[in-house]
């Protein structure tokens, strides 16, 4: 989700009013992958690297947080949605972590699609937290190294449990990944667009997924392969 502060500059407010637009932004990409029926949506709300923003904007961005999960979560139950969080959690406000531990259990048996919010979260400190873990796992003598495979190494990711992405969508006009999912998207198909996030609409998810639909995903494979799968 990328794109909030240009907004704001060109609609002439603050930083701030940017990202309060961008909750549209969240609740057009969640209700168009419920219609489309998507079952995983992974937002890259808040990255290691945005903690050396201006003190004043982390802080309302982490009061925009707790608002808005405080305001929607009847209606996301209400939806089945499942709400839950990646990253390093601990590191965000007392307040924030509680109004979101209180979402996600509230949520938790909920089927329909997965709203994971990347928190605090950037792909190199999940790696190297996943490495620490594997590391500790074989100096206990519980993991040999040679054990050590894709499926390990994707349980010890703060993504256990969840399919690799498919489609990675970033908006703004920027072509970069900054560090989000970096194991996880080893496959995915890439979409860029230059639409502001607070501007980001269902129409354009919609316009996404059709190019998805219509690219060939070989895997290393050849075409002819993969066709007469
Ligand atoms: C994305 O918008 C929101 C967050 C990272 C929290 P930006 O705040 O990065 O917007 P730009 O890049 O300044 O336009
Ligand atoms: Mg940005």
């Amino acid at each position: 989700m990328d794109g909030n502060g240009r907004w704001a500059e060109q609609h002439g407010e603050a930083r701030i009013v940017g990202h309060m637009n961008g909750v549209q932004g969240v609740r057009e990409a969640l209700t168009g992958c419920t219609e489309a029926g998507v079952r995983w949506l992974t937002l890259y709300a808040f990255s290691t690297e945005n903690w050396n923003r201006p003190q004043a904007e982390v802080e309302a961005l982490m009061d925009l947080l707790v608002r808005t999960v405080v305001n929607e979560i009847d209606e996301l139950h209400q939806n089945s949605v499942r709400l839950r969080a990646i990253g390093d959690l601990d590191s965000l406000p007392a307040n924030c972590r509680a109004t979101l531990d209180e979402a996600i259990a509230r949520t938790a048996g909920n089927t329909r699609i997965t709203l994971t919010l990347a928190l605090s979260y950037s792909a190199r400190w999940e790696i190297i937290r996943m490495a620490k873990r594997l590391a500790g796992e074989a100096r206990a003598g519980r993991l040999a190294p040679d054990a050590i495979d894709e499926k390990v190494v994707s349980d010890a990711l703060a993504t256990s449990g969840m399919p690799d992405p498919e489609l990675l969508i970033r908006t703004s006009g920027e072509q970069r990944v900054s560090n989000f999912l970096l194991w996880q998207i080893a496959y995915a198909e890439l979409w860029f667009t230059p639409v502001l996030w607070p501007d980001f609409r269902k129409e354009h998810l919609f316009q996404a997924i059709l190019d998805y639909q219509g690219r060939e995903r070989r895997f290393g494979k050849t075409s002819q392969q993969v066709a007469t799968r």
